[in-house]
């Protein structure tokens, strides 16, 4: 079967990005990682693929006058590489609806709280502080708003008294791994199908009958 080709995009520590390479290199996921686009020189996701072979991309914000021309230097890196789902993997800026829109329903985003609660930065800091007995992850597609598009798959996970804001992350940061690879390989399977909000996952698709196979 074709392998859908991802792009991936990531600004710091790069778990998400390894757990999809791991994914990718155990037959787990039919896909292939077509370029990986950084904004950030330093982030430790580039080690990552350092060596793997993957064409990788360093696109700096500061090194454009306007976020149109940053997003247009993505945008070339995504189409050189024929890139088909967008995977936003730690990656911290918010896209323009230009942006978004260029991709329509290709762009897919995990976020460390079960949403709409806690939507932005520091989601697990921001459960902690509610006192939510109750958190998670989500992974949706990207619409024009922070955080708030279509929700493809979510898990929770128990917050305990004694939770700090580190192991509280380190609880979802697994759960995240998990399902942002699950959530990938449906968009692979061609399993998901979006109406308004409304995300559904179909089915598995039934293997086309051998000849000769019994009807
Ligand atoms: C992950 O926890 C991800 O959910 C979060 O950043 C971390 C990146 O870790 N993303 C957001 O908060 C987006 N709003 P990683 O670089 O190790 O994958």
């Amino acid at each position: 079967m074709r392998k859908t080709i991802l792009g991936v995009l990531v600004s710091g520590r790069g778990s998400n990005l390894q757990a999809i390479l791991d994914a990718i290199n155990a037959d787990r996921l039919n896909a292939k990682i077509g370029v990986v686009i950084c904004d950030n020189p330093d982030a430790n996701a580039l080690r990552k693929v350092a060596g793997t072979g993957i064409p990788t991309a360093v696109i700096e914000r500061r090194n454009f006058a306007a976020k149109q021309d940053f997003e247009a230097a993505v945008i070339a890196q995504l189409d050189l590489h024929h890139v088909e789902l967008v995977v936003l993997a730690g990656f911290m800026r918010i896209l323009s609806p230009r942006f978004i829109n260029r991709f329509p329903a290709r762009i897919m985003n995990i976020h460390p709280a079960l949403l709409p609660a806690f939507p932005g930065l520091d989601a697990q800091k921001q459960a902690i502080e509610y006192g939510v007995k109750v958190s998670g992850a989500t992974v949706h597609f990207v619409d024009e708003g922070m955080d708030s598009g279509p929700i493809i798959l979510q898990e929770a996970v128990p917050v305990e008294t004694e939770d700090t804001v580190a192991s509280l992350s380190e609880r979802i940061l697994h759960l995240e791994h998990r399902l942002y690879v699950r959530a990938i390989r449906l968009y692979c399977e061609g399993r998901i199908s979006i109406d308004g909000r409304a995300v559904k996952i179909l089915p598995p698709r039934q293997k086309p009958k051998e000849e000769g196979e019994l009807h």
